[in-house]
């Protein structure tokens, strides 16, 4: 596999994250190549497009993406977010996001689950229109689209020695798409009798993962519903500052923080670069490069349990201290 790394740190924090897990990257493999790619809202002022053909190539081209965050105005015609961009170009399918207890205050105990979020299709394909008083987004669910992530979850249940994976719906009201959802998930899921396929409502699982969210091992859900589940997911863990994801298909790979360009705390050096570290961790693991991933992993452990820590987890530290900590501990 090529061990060249393309990283996009985008928009707002995005740069400021990004830096860090670069220099952990290199501190870790120095073997591999990083090569800077651009895109986001900054590059569509400078380029007139929020993703360039050649940072497209680039992803697609490397062995895995680093990317930061872009932020993406609402209220520019045509625009198109970068990330989304990225995710469909390269039919990053699955975006995996644990989300695990961690020494920190706020963090829930006992917690150690994983949400498969389809990636490509849902109300994120872009099929919206303008009508007479209204507006209209279309919701395409299709078959091969669910077959192919609950596959996903299931095969990363099974990797993981997990029992249960729980398929999150509203198959009761979207009798149609998340109907299609269901029954294929059903259909994919008896060929894995050795997981139990649970069903929820995505208003109960919300619910449940507030109240009891130790009870849930795998959750396997579309691509809205997955998004705001991780963010909720992340409130119980820890934050936001510390939440990872891998955007994964057959070919390319991304691995990103949950969190997007946070531009109230833009500039100020004061962002948790965790998440970002711990995606390039992730990064590792999937370039076969285990033992540094379980470093980098070990690494961001000690820092959450012994500080230095960002004002998201209470803390007083900046961006740089949490860096040179780390780079300490993995020297
Ligand atoms: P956000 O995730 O950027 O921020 C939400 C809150 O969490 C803010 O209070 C922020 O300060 C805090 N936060 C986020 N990351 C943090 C970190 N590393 N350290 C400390 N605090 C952190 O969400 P938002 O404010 O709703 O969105 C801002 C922009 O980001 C929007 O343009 C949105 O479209 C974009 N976005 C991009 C991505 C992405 O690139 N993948 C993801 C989410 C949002
Ligand atoms: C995320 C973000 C993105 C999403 C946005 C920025 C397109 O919220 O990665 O969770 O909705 O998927
Ligand atoms: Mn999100």
């Amino acid at each position: 596999m090529s061990k060249i790394v393309v990283s996009i740190p985008g928009d707002g924090i995005g740069p400021e994250v990004v830096a860090v897990a670069e220099r952990v990257l290199l501190q870790v493999a120095p073997s591999l190549r990083l090569e800077r790619a651009e895109a986001g809202f900054g590059c569509y002022q400078r380029q007139g497009t929020s993703l360039p053909a050649s940072t497209l190539e680039m992803a697609r081209s490397s062995g895995a993406v680093l990317f930061g965050a872009v932020t993406t105005p609402p209220a520019i015609p045509g625009y198109q977010s970068a990330v989304l961009g990225l995710r469909r170009g390269l039919d990053l399918f699955a975006n995996v996001r644990p989300a695990r207890s961690v020494p920190v205050t706020g963090s829930r105990m006992g917690v150690d689950l994983v949400i498969v979020r389809e990636n490509t299709e849902g109300l994120y394909c872009g099929i919206e229109r303008r009508e007479a008083g209204r507006a209209v987004s279309e919701r395409v669910i299709s078959e091969r689209g669910s077959a192919r992530i609950v596959r996903h979850a299931l095969e990363l249940a099974t990797r993981q020695r997990r029992k249960r994976v729980t398929l999150v719906h509203k198959a009761n009201i979207l009798r149609e798409t998340c109907g299609l959802f269901r029954r294929v998930g059903r259909e994919v899921a008896a060929g894995f009798p050795a997981i139990e396929l649970e069903e929820m409502l995505v208003d109960t699982c919300a619910y449940e993962l507030v109240r009891r969210p130790e009870r849930f091992e795998v959750i396997v859900t579309t691509n809205l519903f997955g998004d705001i589940l991780s963010d909720v997911a992340a409130a119980v863990t820890g934050g936001l500052g510390l939440a990872t994801s891998a955007n994964l298909g057959e070919g390319a790979a991304l691995f990103e923080p949950v969190h997007g360009s946070a531009p109230d705390i833009a500039g100020r050096g004061t962002a948790n670069p965790l998440a970002a570290v711990g995606a390039a961790a992730m990064l590792l693991g999937h370039l076969g490069l285990e033992a540094e991933r379980m470093r980098v992993e070990a690494a961001i452990s000690a820092v959450l349990l012994n500080g230095p820590r960002t004002p998201d987890l209470g803390g007083e530290a900046g961006t740089g201290e949490v860096e040179r900590a780390l780079l300490d501990l993995l020297r």
